[in-house]
């Protein structure tokens, strides 16, 4: 299809602007006096989109939040289904208002934007609808995260795509995504983009779900069920549990993260089992999963990369991976968004890292030391330490665990660093060390 023949066809596809002015309703319900309410959408297509949906039909104890809810369906089913439901559109809708009067519902209905959604604090939902609402957003992935850190189950994306109908044609090329700047889909300025069913899948895996599975996919529409956690472990597990080594913030090279920008965990890890594949490495972080998006053998061990689930509780989580058929290992720790404070740092001790000479660093040597520090908060680490020998800043290359009250930091000071008797100070949390005099040799 050449350029114009395409533009022709997103131009009509999907519009069905005119049938909704005269009908007046999208959705279609049925109510408990049988009163029938006929909207664009038939009820049996609604019922037929619901069935598709992995979640159990009684919903008793769970909280359901429906993105993008128009006229009410979905929020509605979910809660004669036993579910406490928040419905969020950023219009408001006179159809939703009048059923909610008239169902005696006691769904909590606001009128936001999506991405209003991470200063608003509705808490967790166990399963977000994000039904017909992602081909809407101007930032598509950065909406997927945010229902991502706001579920703890289960998110049902269901959106517009352009190769419904042909998607596993290509299921191995790179996603594609098309971009419509003003009315190029339907003659509507509201719609945004319009992923392949690959680039759907990808952009829900990027998000920072565990698992993405495609539930459906129709010429228009592709239905994607979104998990957060793993299952559950094997009662009689037939492998060993990997160790793992190590959890890094791959940015900083430290154990801490920044929830608004850090997106990857880098881990390592030792198994007896043959190489795994990304997909064979089941991470647990804190209470949420996270998928591998690279391992590779890494001088006789393993490391792997995985994305940074969203939502993740403030300070410390619990870092566990296992393999399908095993048990979870012991645990590493990384800080969330954790506070740092410190009253009094002391340098308790220097050497040159190569003759073990104390107070002392041949920089023309290797230029590493050694010291040992007290008075460091629990969080510090090789991201948020710095170590200033005069005024330069020496590269931290490894910070030790407390051992007596006292941390091991090694690191390298620059080449160009000044000869003769220099201040050592180690600074963190906003606080300095007194100075201990080196000799820069
Ligand atoms: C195509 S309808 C989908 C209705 C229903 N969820 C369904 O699938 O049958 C899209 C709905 O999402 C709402 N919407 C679009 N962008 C939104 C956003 N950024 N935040 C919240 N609601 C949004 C629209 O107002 C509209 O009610």
């Amino acid at each position: 299809m050449d350029a114009d023949e395409l533009r022709a066809l997103r131009r009509k596809q999907h519009d069905f602007t005119d049938q909704l002015r005269e009908i007046g309703w999208y959705h279609s319900f049925e109510l408990p006096d049988g009163t029938l309410i006929n909207g664009y959408m038939s009820l049996e297509w609604e019922r037929e989109r619901w069935s598709r949906f992995p979640i159990p039909a009684d919903l008793t104890g769970k909280r359901v939040l429906d993105i993008g809810a128009w006229d009410g369906w979905f929020s509605f089913e979910a809660e004669r289904r036993g579910a406490a439901v928040t419905s969020v559109d950023c219009q408001e809708q006179a159809n939703y208002l009048y059923l909610h009067r008239k169902l005696g519902s006691k769904a909590d209905y606001r009128n936001l934007d999506l991405f209003e959604l991470p200063w608003v604090d509705l808490g967790k939902f166990d399963i977000v609808f994000c039904l017909g609402v992602l081909y809407h957003l101007r930032h598509p992935l950065w909406g997927l995260e945010i229902l991502c850190g706001l579920s703890t189950e289960l998110v049902i994306v269901e959106t517009f795509v352009t190769d419904g109908a042909n998607w596993q044609d290509h299921v191995n090329d790179i996603p594609r995504m098309e971009f419509y700047e003003t009315t190029e889909l339907n003659g509507n300025f509201d719609n945004w983009n319009g992923p392949t069913v690959g680039c759907v899948l990808a952009m829900c895996r990027a998000a920072g779900f565990a698992r993405v599975e495609l539930i459906a996919a129709d010429p228009e529409n592709a239905v994607v069920a979104c998990f957060r956690k793993w299952p559950p472990e094997p009662a009689e597990p037939a492998q060993e549990p990997p160790e793992l080594l190590a959890a890094i913030n791959p940015t900083t090279q430290g154990v801490n993260f920044n929830s608004r920008r850090d997106h990857d965990i880098d881990c390592w890890f030792r198994t007896n089992s043959a190489i795994p594949s990304k997909e064979e490495l089941l991470l647990d972080v804190g209470e949420f999963g996270a998928a591998a998006t690279l391992v590779a053998p890494d001088s006789g061990i393993y490391w792997a990369k995985f994305t940074l689930p969203p939502g993740l509780k403030t300070g410390w989580n619990d870092v566990r991976l296992r393999l399908p058929n095993s048990r979870f290992s012991a645990a590493q720790r990384i800080a969330i968004d954790m506070p740092r404070s410190a009253e009094r740092i002391v340098i308790a001790g220097v050497r040159d890292s190569l003759h073990s000479e104390a107070d002392c660093v041949n920089v023309t040597e290797s230029g590493y030391l050694s010291c040992w520090v007290k008075g460091l908060p629990e969080n510090a680490d090789r991201g948020n330490l710095r170590l200033w020998l005069g005024d330069a800043r020496m590269a931290i290359t490894f910070a030790g665990e407390p051992i007596e009250g006292r941390r091991q930091i090694n690191a390298k000071a620059p080449q160009d660093c000044p000869k003769g008797e220099l201040p050592l100070r180690v600074e963190c949390a906003g606080v300095m060390s007194e100075p201990v005099a080196v000799k820069v040799t």
